[in-house]
């Protein structure tokens, strides 16, 4: 297949290359070459190039960054991907859009599936959810793909941050009221790579298997990496930043498994995998 991914400088776009490189024709693309805010670049590459699929990881994904911008957040997130619909559409080729757990409002008791009610609590998550609601207004060949608590080799995250900190600091603070799935970028780039294969259009949920909180994940990853350092916890409340985030963001991958794919492996298999790869 022909796939042009855009932000293929990005973590995720970055994975998405090496899972997808070995058996299809890439067109990579970066905010350079492909500005998605950009309407008529966006339609005259895609004329251009006709893609068999299109793979959006392009996104403005700093979400305390985005309260302070919100022109940029809605503009990226909401009116980038309606570019990008609206191309697809009138080339009739498929899109996969990834979207985001911050779309809920994390206020759940069980995991939450596709059709649960969104209500996204801080900017960012508002953004994310126009881009979502510009596909299903325009295309019916799309996967909405929601994913959380992404890591990878090629960007900043969480894990390489407390790898970080850890190497000036023998105590550090981590958030314990805030539960989610962490996901390596790799393995979403596989998820992706399995769903283009397919005609199962729709909105998936997929993240590496079993959550935990913020502060389990940082005490898990010094423990697989040896690191000698005290995990602190606090509330959110106590850890301020600019963006409120939802306090239960597990994401129930019912699509996925209804749909025949194998559940991704647990996030502490993969976080093993991941400092093996960065230490
Ligand atoms: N990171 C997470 O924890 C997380 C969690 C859930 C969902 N997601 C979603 O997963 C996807 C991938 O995230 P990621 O962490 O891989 O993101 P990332 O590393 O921040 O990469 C995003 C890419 O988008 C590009 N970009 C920004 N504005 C653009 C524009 N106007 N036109 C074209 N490209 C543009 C950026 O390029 P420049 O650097 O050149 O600007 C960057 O390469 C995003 O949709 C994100 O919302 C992420």
């Amino acid at each position: 297949m022909k796939i042009l991914i855009t932000g293929s400088n990005g973590m995720l776009g970055h994975d998405l290359q090496e899972v997808l490189k070995d058996n299809h024709e890439l067109i990579l693309t970066t905010s350079k070459t492909l500005d998605i805010t950009d309407k008529n670049q966006v339609l005259d590459v895609i004329r251009e190039k006709k893609p068999d699929v299109v793979v959006n990881s392009a996104a403005y994904t700093d979400v305390d960054g985005c309260e302070d911008n919100q022109d940029i957040a809605y503009c990226v997130n909401g009116e980038g991907v309606r570019n990008l619909a609206l191309a697809c559409k009138e080339i009739d080729c498929p899109l996969v859009h990834v979207s985001t757990d911050y779309v809920f409002n994390g206020k759940n008791n069980r995991p939450w599936v596709e059709d649960d009610e969104i209500d996204p609590i801080n900017v960012y998550g508002k953004s994310k959810l126009k881009g979502e609601e510009a596909i299903l207004e325009i295309l019916d060949k799309y996967f909405i793909v929601r994913t959380a608590w992404l890591y990878g080799v090629n960007g900043r995250n969480f894990p390489r941050t407390m790898l970080e900190l850890a190497k000036n600091h023998s105590e550090i603070t981590v958030v314990y009221d805030e539960v989610g799935s962490p996901t390596y970028t790799l393995d979403l780039a596989y998820g992706i790579s399995q769903l283009i294969e397919t005609e199962h259009y729709g909105i998936y949920h997929l993240t590496n298997s079993e959550s935990c909180s913020w502060c389990e994940f940082a005490r898990f990853i010094f423990e697989v990496a040896d690191v000698d350092v005290e995990v602190i916890p606090v509330t959110a409340s106590e850890f301020a930043r600019p963006a409120p985030r939802p306090s239960y963001s597990v994401l129930e991958n019912k699509n996925w498994i209804d749909n025949g794919f194998k559940p991704l492996r647990s996030y502490k298999e993969a976080i093993k995998e991941y400092i093996e790869l960065i230490k």
